[in-house]
């Protein structure tokens, strides 16, 4: 099975090409799933299914057209069938606080819920083999990278927090409930957290695996946008996401020579040529303005043939490096993590427990080392051209 992610900043078309891209595998007859990890839902608008505005049908994976399905992760259903017991918790614990149940209700939905769901999702189908190809029509860039991280997050949050939790809680709970105007969480509220993390288990391994999962960039030739792509291709690095492609977006075509439009033109040449310079060797494509909005089945399928050649086959495995690689030299280990764009100072790094931690800019990573290299601890760190190297030796 393949994934592919889709990311970038608001409104770049990350949605529109993610359709694109489901039309075009389903052509070439892969079983394909376009599925919407963001909350704010626009793929059955794009696809232009002729359903009211807040229809959930999309809630499970539709058959819009031969080989190609969409799905639109709707959290209200999915508290229902997942999160019943953690939520109905913290909706108990909010109501205390003098909320009514509806507010409280609408509270008890936390950031990530919804990602962990589209993710338990992804991993279902991998093991019922229910498709060959997955499209990810992400949220923008922060919500993708949340999306993402949460493997890591909720690991962490089994092997550190869980166990004390339960354990501390199995010890003061007879007293407690006694006592405390709260009541603590009941044993179904753990098991229901162990159930959501089964469920969830082996994701990473998956999304880490070049062969498996690709990250494709969504931009537009402009200073801010372009920016962010920098940005974003860094942070899927360190959560070891591969990215295999640049899409530079509305990018005017030769056809517009109004005079109205030329600054506009120069400018997105000049950032034009930044991304390919910046991204080299990740291949980089346009896609130009179009003359109205890529809405329904037809102009979905034009914007298709405009991102790839005939016969061009989306779901071809085109990088294989991983972002990160541990390997062995004469005297010592060396972890090396692909950082492009970012500087000295911008990049921290700390041994916790058999984990490096690096952070760059605002996101961290938890980075599990093999048992191998567990032990040691990072010596010397260096920016190689675009490649952050961390010497790791034993300590003396
Ligand atoms: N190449 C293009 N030419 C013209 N219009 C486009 C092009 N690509 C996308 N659009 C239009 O731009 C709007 C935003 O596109 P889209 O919804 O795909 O962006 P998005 O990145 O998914 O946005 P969001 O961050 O809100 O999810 C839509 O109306 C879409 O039809
Ligand atoms: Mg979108």
């Amino acid at each position: 099975m393949r994934i592919l992610l889709f990311s970038g900043k608001g409104g770049v078309g990350k949605t529109s090409l993610a359709a694109a891209t489901g039309v075009r595998l389903a052509q070439l007859g892969y079983k394909t799933l376009v599925m919407s990890v963001d909350p704010a839902h626009s793929l059955a608008d794009c696809f232009d299914l002729k359903s009211s505005l807040f229809d959930a049908s999309t809630a499970d994976p539709q058959e819009i057209a031969p080989n190609l399905s969409i799905h639109e992760v709707n959290i209200q259903q999915e508290i229902k069938r997942h999160w019943r017991e953690i939520a109905g918790y913290i909706t108990s614990i909010l109501k205390t606080s003098g909320l009514n149940h509806v507010e409280a209700e609408e509270m008890a939905i936390f950031p990530g819920m919804e990602e962990l769901s589209a993710m338990m999702y992804v991993n279902q189908w991998r093991k019922e083999q229910r498709f060959d190809v997955i499209v990810l029509d992400c949220a923008p860039t922060a919500e993708s990278l949340r999306f993402v991280s949460m493997p890591t997050t909720l690991d962490w949050y089994m092997k550190h927090i869980f166990p004390m939790q339960r354990g501390i809680l199995k010890a003061v709970r007879p007293l407690a409930n006694r006592i405390s105007p709260v009541d603590l969480p009941a044993d179904s509220y753990f098991a229901n957290v162990k159930d959501l993390y089964n469920k969830i288990e082996g994701i990473d391994t998956l999304m880490e695996d070049p062969q498996t999962t690709s990250v494709r960039l969504v931009t537009n030739p402009e200073k801010m946008v372009v920016r962010e792509t920098q940005r974003a291709f860094v942070y899927f690095s360190l959560h070891g996401l591969t990215v295999d492609g640049i899409i530079v977006n509305r990018v005017l075509p030769d056809e517009v020579r109004d005079g109205w439009f030329g600054e506009w033109r120069e400018s997105q040449q000049h950032f034009l040529g930044e991304v390919e310079a910046y991204f080299a060797p990740v291949p980089v494509c346009r896609v130009p303005l179009q003359q109205r909005e890529v809405v329904g089945l037809e102009r979905i399928t034009a914007l298709a043939n405009l991102l790839y050649q005939e016969g061009g086959d989306p779901a071809a495995v085109t990088r294989t490096e991983r972002p990160y690689t541990f390997t062995r030299t004469a005297d010592h280990w060396e972890v090396r993590l692909n950082a492009p764009f970012a500087g000295k100072g911008e990049i921290g790094l700390f041994k916790k427990g058999d984990e490096l931690v690096v952070t760059v800019g605002t996101v961290r990573r938890h980075i599990g080392l093999p048992t191998s290299m567990a032990g040691l601890s990072p010596v010397r760190a260096r920016l190689d051209g675009g490649t952050l190297v961390v010497e790791m030796k034993e300590a003396a």
